[in-house]
């Protein structure tokens, strides 16, 4: 028995907010954002997270040819819900008519997407599940400072979608690797939720936005990233050469391109789509996944690997063959 993904699907909005417009809202340059992280454009949503994550669902369903009763279980890596809750899981669920799944909401962050589909696969693995959509959906616009030349650039919306399962085949996804570091959540923290009830000295209207210290961040992931993915090589007994692509997180060209560098990998094997939709966060990795998917780049047996990192902070890598 194997574990596949037999459909994938994304979904961005039609909105496009370009450098150029920034230009209009803070003290920046097309050219430097361009420099510096290698954005052009990115999406905003009205609709929000729900909205976004029912369109990429719906996307991957229909190519894996499956009907929404057939799914077992939604997890959905966002920490952008629209609602603390019901959570966004259970609202595609509703959405799409799944009504057979299990669902719940996965918090990692950029990571969100991975770790879900991690998670996803050891319910598939045990044998109680059979089928999965796995999703990562984020609508960080709505997180951001807009007046904050040091965040607003960066970040994007999107949904991704994959469904996952178990069946008679060589594809695998696994072995992985996830690790947290909580001592380090203050250099990307957002705090959503206001602090106000008759219980607490301390009330707290203001919506907390994002905060991030840019430099601390990039350094954790230049060292960090390539050191989980030499990890779960390893761990998978697979050479670096022999992977056809590493589908990373979305979050600037040159963390990209320097964790190629330290992989001694091209980084052509570094597929980038960050130019027109920036940092979407949890959703970064499987709307890539899933626009490879759909230009037919991956053949069956192809070896992969996907990694994450972002808030938490948090990082991780998976193996998986096509
Ligand atoms: N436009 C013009 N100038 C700017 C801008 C801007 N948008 N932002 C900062 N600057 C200025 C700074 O004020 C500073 O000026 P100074 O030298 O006069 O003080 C100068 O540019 C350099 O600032 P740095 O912060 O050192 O710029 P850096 O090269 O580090 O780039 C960036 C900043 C792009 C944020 C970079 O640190 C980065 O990409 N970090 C990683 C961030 C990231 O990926 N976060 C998310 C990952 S996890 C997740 O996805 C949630």
């Amino acid at each position: 028995m194997g574990i596949r993904i037999i459909g994938t699907g994304s979904y961005v909005p039609d909105q496009i907010l370009t450098n150029r417009d920034l230009e209009r809202m803070v003290e920046t340059s097309d050219a430097w954002i361009r420099e510096r992280t290698g954005i052009g454009s990115r999406r905003i949503t009205e609709a929000g997270t729900t909205d976004m994550a029912v369109k990429a669902a719906k996307r991957a369903a229909e190519q894996a040819g499956i009907f929404p009763e057939e799914l077992d279980l939604i997890i959905v890596g966002t920490s952008t819900g629209d609602c603390l809750f019901p959570g966004t899981a259970c609202e595609v669920q509703a959405a799409i008519g799944a009504g057979s799944a299990a669902c719940f909401d996965l918090s990692a962050a950029c990571s969100g997407f991975l770790f879900s589909l991690n998670t996803a696969c050891v319910y598939l693995e045990s044998g109680e599940y059979e089928t999965a959509l796995v999703i990562g959906a984020d609508t960080l616009s709505k997180t951001v400072d807009w007046s904050d030349r040091g965040t607003c650039i960066l970040f994007g919306d999107g949904a991704g979608a994959a469904v996952v399962r178990r069946e008679e085949s060589a594809g695998c996804i696994g072995p992985f690797i996830m690790k947290a570091d909580g001592s380090r959540g203050e250099c990307l923290k957002c705090s959503a939720v206001p602090l106000r009830n008759p219980f607490l000295d301390k009330q707290e209207d203001a919506f907390g936005y994002m905060a991030m210290n840019g430099q601390e961040v990039f350094r954790f992931a230049v060292k960090t990233v390539p050191e989980v993915m030499e990890a779960v090589l390893e761990k998978a007994g697979v050479p670096a050469e022999e992977i056809q692509y590493f589908i990373l997180h979305q979050a600037n060209e040159r963390i990209l391109s320097s964790v190629a560098k330290r992989m001694r990998q091209p980084v052509s094997k570094f597929p980038m789509n960050l130019e027109r939709y920036g940092n979407t966060s949890g959703a970064s990795i499987p709307i890539l996944l899933d626009e490879l998917n759909r230009q037919g780049k991956f053949n069956r047996g192809d070896k992969i690997v996907l990694a994450g990192f972002g808030a938490g902070l948090t990082w991780g890598a998976t193996f998986l063959r096509w």
